[in-house]
């Protein structure tokens, strides 16, 4: 979704935007723009990549950028940010979607102000326009603001003023601290480069970076928003000789593997610590658990759904986010709404988090980010630790999510006493061997590729698996289409028989998920079915029988039910390697944002 930054301070303001915005590309946009604070305004902004956009060298030391992801009007060079107003001295960026801009547009046009965009965003420099006639930077930006309904991340600035204001309503913003200057940007990687010490504004703040002062007013008030120190660096972002950033994280899966389990095992006592606020009292009591989550993460609910189930004895239900009512089996206050997140800031997410909060519900963000929306509203935040993933296709953090959400299971199950030790202690064995058994399969991605290859012309791609099989299939149907445009479809493997294999042809590869905790032996009837109607199948196994009836094989080492988690490795690479070899933008797929922030 669009992405904000903006700096102010004694460096020349060019670079920075632009190097900003480059790091801020794998949002997915469609066109980008700057505007330079000098003695006027000087705005470059157009459709297309940034490599299309020209920012002419300046001496202006204050300025704001934006990669814009289309929602009120087409990819066009008018409807890119920058948007200005009437006298072309404010200008403004944002991120989300001003609900009320109808009726504030034509309040304004009726006062004789000029629109030349579809954007709902051009409402804001035409408001501060009106505004500034009697107010100073900061305070225009908190009228204005007031008068805005809908979800908002702001950047302005103004010709001869050397200052930012910000603001935030539901889209996230945080602000960087340099020694010669500020930043604001919708996130970290837009500025890591410069400055790893960063502070987070809340919904309803407005910030005024005059240099490299910062002040925080919140409802009129000056408020303290604490500076974090972020534990990676430039590096962690960028491509380490890698051709894509999603190989890059598909091979960081061992280490992200390692953090994510790092001091939280102790293998021999059966234990997990996870250092949750949520009492102990409160998880033995609890009638529910609801997870609600998206995409990639919605799947590594369902998988966590059945350990949860397993090993706390708690029922569990996963929604799609943007499906979810709150309706409690019992009491609300007995039931757990778990939020899976890797960015913490996808608004499907957020909306089902507050309703379940609001109806009296506790709430727990599993995600990626710190000082993310999802982590400060929750009642409880636990963290993958996977580092920052760059490539719009979650690979290493659906491994996270996972690894930390079993790591859950095995908590809350201890603390209900519906686990036993010995049995916390195979599964925590198992968490131990998984950075190793990832290694394995990584170790095989040459003959990974070669599979791809000789597959990839497939008119459609099939993915199936039964109990932890079926969330790798979905998930790995999901990798495939996103980044290769093929049309791919995961299903319980059971269910093939009730419609899909009407679809199964000899040019329709079937990819099956044999391991331990996906009933492989059911799913070998299953497979068996495909191939008699002459489809390829390619078997993700730990299941030596299996082999004989696969056209090719992939195998997982022995890893409990973990298994197919390592399995869904085998399949993040097929897809990584059959949307390679047809040249597909494989971080920032057609049409796709990493961070989904509206609904
Ligand atoms: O940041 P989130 O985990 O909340 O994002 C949810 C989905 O948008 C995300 O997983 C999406 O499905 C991925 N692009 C899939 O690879």
């Amino acid at each position: 979704m669009c992405g904000i930054i903006g700096y102010v301070g004694s460096d020349q303001v060019a670079p920075i935007l632009t190097s900003g915005l480059k790091n801020l590309e794998y949002r997915g946009y469609d066109s980008a723009g700057v505007a330079l604070a000098d003695d006027v305004l000087s705005i470059h902004k157009r459709e297309g990549t940034i490599d299309d956009l020209t920012v002419p060298e300046s001496t202006a030391t204050c300025g704001i950028g934006h990669t814009r992801w289309s929602t009120h009007g087409p990819p066009t060079d008018t409807n890119s940010h920058p948007h200005t107003d009437c006298t072309g001295e404010i200008a403004v960026v944002h991120n989300g979607i001003i609900d009320n801009y109808d009726a504030l547009k034509a309040d304004l046009e009726a006062a004789g102000h000029e629109f030349d965009s579809d954007t709902d965003t051009e409402v804001i420099p035409h408001l501060l326009e009106e505004a500034l006639e009697r107010y100073g930077l900061p305070t225009a930006v908190s009228r204005v603001v007031d008068r805005l309904e809908g979800s908002f991340a702001l950047g302005v600035v103004a010709a001869g003023r050397d200052e930012i204001v910000a603001a935030r309503n539901d889209s996230p913003l945080v602000v960087g601290h340099a020694d010669d200057g500020a930043f604001i940007a919708s996130d970290v990687t837009a500025f890591v480069e410069h400055t790893r010490d960063v502070s987070y504004l809340e919904d309803g703040d407005v910030a005024h970076l005059d240099g490299g002062d910062v002040r925080v007013y919140n409802d009129g008030q000056r408020v303290d928003r604490p500076i974090q120190t972020v534990d990676w660096g430039a590096d962690a972002a960028e491509k380490g000789g890698y051709d894509h950033y999603m190989l890059k994280e598909i091979h960081e899966q061992p280490q992200a593997l390692r953090q994510a389990i790092s001091g939280r095992i102790d293998a021999v006592a059966g234990e997990a610590d996870l250092e949750l606020s949520l009492p102990e009292q409160y998880l033995a009591s609890l009638d529910e658990i609801q997870i609600v989550a998206c995409g990639t993460s919605y799947h590594a609910g369902l998988y966590a759904k059945r350990l949860l189930e397993r090993h706390a004895e708690v029922r569990t239900t996963v929604k799609i986010a943007s499906e979810y009512a709150f309706s409690p089996s019992r009491d609300p206050w007995r039931t757990l709404v778990i939020a899976v997140t890797q960015s913490g800031e996808t608004a499907d997410t957020l909306g089902a988090m507050r309703r379940a909060s609001r109806a009296g519900a506790k709430t727990l963000a599993v995600t990626n980010t710190v000082g993310s929306t999802a982590a400060r509203e929750a009642d409880d935040a636990l963290y993958i630790r996977a580092g920052p993933e760059i490539g719009v296709a979650a690979t290493k953090t659906f491994a996270s999510q996972v690894a930390t959400l079993a790591l859950l299971s095995v908590y809350v199950g201890r603390t209900r006493g519906t686990l036993s030790s010995s049995d916390a202690s195979d599964l925590l064995e198992h968490l131990r061997g998984l950075p190793g058994a990832v290694q394995q399969v990584l170790d095989e991605e040459p003959r990974v590729r070669t599979v791809a290859t000789e597959y990839a012309d497939g008119d459609a791609f099939f993915f199936v698996g039964r109990r932890l099989g079926h969330p790798v299939a979905l998930e790995g149907a999901l990798k495939l289409k996103e980044i290769s445009y093929d049309h791919a479809e995961g299903f319980a493997a059971g269910e093939l028989k009730h419609g899909p294999l009407a679809l199964v042809t000899g040019e329709t590869p079937v990819f099956a998920i044999l391991t331990d905790g996906t009933s492989p032996d059911e799913t070998l009837n299953n497979v068996k079915e495909v191939e008699s109607r002459s489809a390829p199948v390619v078997g993700v196994s730990s299941l030596e029988r299996a082999e004989k009836f696969l056209d090719a094989s992939f195998s997982v080492p022995e890893l409990g039910l973990l298994e197919p988690l390592v399995a869904n490795v085998y399949l993040q690479l097929i897809a990584y390697h059959v949307a390679n070899s047809k040249g597909r933008a494989i971080d920032k797929p057609r049409n796709l944002a990493k961070s989904v922030t509206v609904e």
